[in-house]
């Protein structure tokens, strides 16, 4: 019960990574405000948290939309007081090769990676300064160190999310607010199931462990960021990758 007694928000909960997140963190003793685009799957997430002991509500949230972030941090303020971790994990990938990548997917990513992380950290940097205390986790991806093929306006989001976290790093370290950026490698979501086999099997067949990540897997590092046996971590992109592009 690493995170007994500690207010979890985590964003795109509905399934895949951050459903992971938030259910390792129920388990942990954290309790729990979510955010996903998707508020029915979100919602569901919620009912399993709670089945796992935690208090916990979920918020139908856009990301990219700053209004929509401020006002559910308000809701979220007022019903848990305060938030100790905040975990940045909403995104999705509109896949593209520099000459085919269109100005509106190209904006839609960088909206829903690096505004999304911004608009969240900062509704909620100003509680974390007053309390001083604060994890913030920001999910990033190997393709933001490596860069990776057709993911034109992916890789250029999440290697800005490894900048951005460096950079607000700098800033709260004085306020003792840890904050972090986690690079996962190919990770068996919802989404990634959808992909074709053959892409996936370039991948493994280059990773030296030899498989995909399963979700609870990368969250199990998230929790670990998340709790104070990480106290003397911060400003650092850590790679959950099989060894996959290392
Ligand atoms: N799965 C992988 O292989 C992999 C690898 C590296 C990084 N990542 C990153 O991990 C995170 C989670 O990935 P996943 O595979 O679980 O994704 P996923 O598509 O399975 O789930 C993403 C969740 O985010 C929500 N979401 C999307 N846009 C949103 C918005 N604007 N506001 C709020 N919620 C929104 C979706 O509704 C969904 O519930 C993403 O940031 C992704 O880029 C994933």
């Amino acid at each position: 019960m690493k995170l007994k007694g500690k207010v979890a928000l985590v964003t795109g909960a509905g399934q895949g990574i951050g459903k992971s997140i938030a259910l390792k963190f129920a388990t942990e003793g954290a309790d729990l405000a979510l955010f996903d685009i998707n508020r029915g799957t979100c919602t569901v997430t919620a009912e399993e948290s709670k089945t796992l002991g935690a208090r916990c509500t979920a918020y139908g949230v856009d990301v990219a939309n700053r209004e929509q972030v401020h006002g559910a941090c308000e809701e979220v303020l007022t019903v848990f007081e305060r938030v100790d971790i905040l975990v940045n994990n909403a995104g999705f990938d509109r896949g593209a090769t520099l000459l085919k990548v269109t100005e509106k997917d190209w904006g839609a990513v960088l909206n829903v990676h690096l505004k999304g992380t911004l608009n969240c950290i900062q509704a909620l940097a100003p509680i974390m300064i007053r309390r001083r205390y604060g994890k913030i986790i920001n999910i990033s991806s190997i393709y933001g160190k490596s860069g990776g093929i057709a993911a034109i306006s992916y890789s250029a989001a999440k290697g800005g999310i490894i900048g951005l976290t460096k950079s607000i790093a700098k800033e709260l370290g004085k306020s003792n607010i840890n904050v972090n950026a986690v690079l996962p490698g190919l990770t068996d979501t919802p989404t990634i199931r959808r992909m074709p086999e053959k892409y996936k099997k370039m991948i493994i067949d280059a990773t030296p462990l030899g498989r995909m990540a399963r979700p609870d897997e990368i969250a199990n590092v998230v929790a670990f960021l998340a709790s104070d046996e990480s106290s003397y971590i911060t400003g650092s992109s850590i790679e959950v990758t099989g060894g996959w592009m290392m």
